[in-house]
């Protein structure tokens, strides 16, 4: 298995090209169920998770294709074309591996009239289960069973509008809810909807192929279902994840990065925390330029919530940037039960951090000592990495297909503003 290599100290200068959201392009890619006209998703990543998704697809009958242009940064293109399914069984073997594809069962059951998912089991974040998304079903009309591990989904006559009240804002149930009352019959509104930047792309995709929808980045979303979706070309949302990573990686390195293709807006929580660190950020008219030029990093508190609040793909990599901070910070994470597993490899690199429950006291250290870690999920990989950047000699990350998950091209994109870092290929 492929390491990362990140030799510490060295100061960060340049400009970084952030790429299409995976958790905008994981949702985009499964609406091409919604129709038997060819989808096109421009500023799209080139990401594991991307191709998953791709292999999903495909198995369901989706004619799937990638392609990028003639230079190795500029942004590819996926087209997907659902026009002959062949069948609406996603097995265990494809589900298991990304619980993302469970996204699929809103498109699926609304333009086939069934699906058949295999529950994605949890993951080493968390149980994650899926009850909302099969009560949004309901609510549509569906019928749901479980049996031997999987998701039977059925509506022969089609999903019929109706009300879905979410008790908790979920990402992925809020999409496939979406999803599927774009073709049900009559008016749907989703109550307590996640607001995720991720999901006003969705849904203006959803547009863009005759969906009629109103209420998008609110709490209260309203769909009238039409009978069928066109095709379209729709651009994949910037990735504030890589953008608010990319951004603590300045800030914990040192040093000047313009970020290119992003924009301060969907990082608004996160730049206003490390503006309280004594982060510089600055909106130019390619980007955001981010620089820390001297003093230490002030230690700030954090609390994930969800959109618009400090969001929790990004914890891992600020208490990395915590670890080296002066002073003391806490960090809680509300969303996820099992989201501090960084935390004891952070600690092998000399990080002071103590955990209480959801609460994370983190107390900055001068400097980090580089060490052989493991990384355990994609966001810890990276906080692992970010740490490296700021430590004392060499720290080696193990297991980074964890990091390949959603990051693009990162040794390359962080060599290119200075870092010493390097991929050890297996
Ligand atoms: C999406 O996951 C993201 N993934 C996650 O990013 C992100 O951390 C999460 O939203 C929160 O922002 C994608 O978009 C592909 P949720 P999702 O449903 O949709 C509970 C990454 O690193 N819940 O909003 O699965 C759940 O257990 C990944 O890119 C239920 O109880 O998140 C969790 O505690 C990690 N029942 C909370 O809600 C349900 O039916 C938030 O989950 C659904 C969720």
């Amino acid at each position: 298995m492929d390491r990362i290599r990140v030799r510490g100290g060295a100061r960060l200068r340049g400009t970084i090209q952030i790429g299409g959201a995976k958790n905008a392009a994981l949702p985009l890619m499964a609406a091409s169920l919604l129709s038997n006209e060819p989808l096109v998703l421009t500023n799209a990543p080139w990401l594991a998770d991307v191709r998953f998704m791709c292999d999903i697809l495909r198995s369901l009958g989706v004619d799937a294709s990638y392609s990028r242009g003639p230079r190795i940064d500029e942004s590819g293109f996926l087209t997907l074309i659902g026009a002959n399914l062949t069948g609406a069984t996603a097995d265990y073997d494809l589900v298991r591996k990304m619980r993302a594809s469970f996204v699929i069962l809103g498109p699926l059951l609304a333009r086939t009239g069934q699906a058949k998912i295999s529950l994605p089991g949890g993951c080493a974040i968390g149980a994650r289960p899926v009850d909302f998304h099969l009560r949004a079903m309901e609510a549509l009309g569906a019928e749901i069973a479980l049996e031997e591990g999987y998701v039977m989904a059925s509506a022969p006559k089609g999903l019929t509008g109706g009300r879905v009240v979410f008790p908790f804002p979920s990402v992925g149930a809020t999409e496939n809810a979406l999803m599927a009352a774009a073709l049900a019959k009559g008016e749907t509104r989703i109550e307590n909807a996640a607001r995720e930047p991720e999901i006003e792309d969705l849904g203006r995709c959803l547009v863009a192929m005759g969906a009629k929808i109103s209420g998008l980045g609110s709490s209260t979303i309203v769909v009238e279902g039409v009978t069928v979706l066109h095709g379209a070309e729709h651009p994949v949302l910037p990735d504030r994840i890589e953008t608010g990573t990319y951004a603590m990686a300045t800030a914990i390195a040192g040093g000047d990065v313009e970020l290119l293709g992003t924009s301060r807006a969907l990082i608004s929580s996160v730049a206003d925390l490390l503006e309280d660190v004594g982060i510089n950020i600055r909106e130019t008219n390619a980007g955001i330029a981010v620089a820390r030029n001297g003093a230490r990093p002030l230690s700030v508190d954090a609390t994930t919530a969800p959109y618009p609040g400090f969001p929790t793909d990004l914890q891992a990599q600020f208490m990395a940037l915590m670890a080296t901070a002066e002073g003391t910070s806490l960090i809680k994470e509300t969303i996820f039960e099992n989201r501090f597993m960084h935390v004891p490899e952070l600690a092998r690199m000399g990080a002071d951090i103590h955990v209480e429950g959801d609460t994370a006291r983190v107390k900055g250290v001068a400097r980090l000592k580089g060490a052989p870690v493991m990384a355990t999920d994609l966001r810890a990989s990276v906080s692992l990495v970010l740490a490296g950047l700021a430590a004392e000699g060499e720290t080696v990350v193990h297991r980074v297909y964890h990091l390949d998950r959603g990051f693009e091209r990162l040794e390359e994109k962080l060599s290119n503003v200075g870092a010493d870092i390097e991929r050890l290929r297996a």
